[in-house]
């Protein structure tokens, strides 16, 4: 795989952030070892991120007192790409670097996409890579929010947001990574809860391409509910949701 300008690495890699403890799915396993069709959330993320046309190698963050078990776990399960796992930090930032770092060179292209989101279509996952591989230093899949949405100052009212010019970001996130990497020099997180979040602090602009409803978020008890149905519509055959 050679760049349009030929001198440039330009392998796609997937971090996948695996480390959390889903505190807020309740008790029980770490999340991302949580079973979903009687199979865990993060061999779901990976098999589809695998099956990606454009990536090739995928590097899971795994929670630091697992990681052994998650190797066995995705060595088992036969997901198909070239697999690397390592132990993820404290915070997701922490856990993203920590797969940054184990990188090879030729990688000019990373996916950064949550084992809880177990769902995303294998369509957008080669859409955000390709539009990175187009020219983009940062994309993120966006939908827009179905809720109105209102500003408070604790139990009172301040406004009512226009909605239309607000998006609910998902993952995969894709960037260029030196991109990525400039962007996790910084340690302080300051309340930002994504990677396309830290690169807009660095100043880069971040591509929004259309997201994909069942690439949702795993993360209270409902979401598995939620989860369970649409994977049981997808091994019936049932559309797929793809947006
Ligand atoms: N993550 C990670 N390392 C951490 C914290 C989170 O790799 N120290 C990962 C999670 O495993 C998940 C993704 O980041 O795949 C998104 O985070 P979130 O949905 O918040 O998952 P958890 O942190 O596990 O859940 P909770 O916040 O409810 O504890
Ligand atoms: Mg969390």
């Amino acid at each position: 795989m050679t760049s349009p300008a030929g001198d440039q690495p330009d392998q796609v890699a997937a971090i996948v952030p695996a480390a959390g403890r889903g505190e807020r799915l309740g008790p029980g396993a770490p999340k991302a070892l949580r079973l979903l069709g009687g199979v865990p959330l993060l061999v779901h993320a990976v098999r589809n991120l695998a099956a990606a046309r454009l990536v090739g190698l995928v590097i899971v963050a795994a929670p630091p007192d697992e990681v052994t078990a998650v190797r066995a776990l995705l060595a088992d399960h036969h997901t198909g790409a070239t697999l690397h796992v390592v132990p993820g930090g404290s915070t997701r930032p922490e856990s993203v670097r920590a797969a940054l770092a184990a990188l090879p060179d030729a990688v000019g292209v990373v996916l950064v996409h949550d084992a809880a989101r177990p769902l995303a279509p294998v369509e957008l996952i080669d859409a955000v890579a390709s539009a990175v591989r187009a020219g983009a230093d940062a994309v993120v899949p966006g939908l827009p929010v179905t809720d109105t949405v209102k500003r408070v100052d604790g139990d009172v009212v301040i406004e009512t947001v226009d909605r239309s010019v607000l998006r609910s970001a998902q993952t995969p996130q894709g960037f260029r990574r030196a991109v990525l990497e400039e962007a996790h020099l910084d340690l302080s997180d300051g309340g930002i809860t994504d990677d396309a979040g830290l690169v807009e602090r660095a100043g880069y602009s971040v591509l929004v391409v259309p997201g994909a409803e069942e690439a949702f978020k795993v993360t209270r008890p409902l979401d598995l509910v939620l989860a369970e149905a649409v994977l049981a519509r997808r091994r019936s055959g049932g559309v797929s949701g793809v947006r």
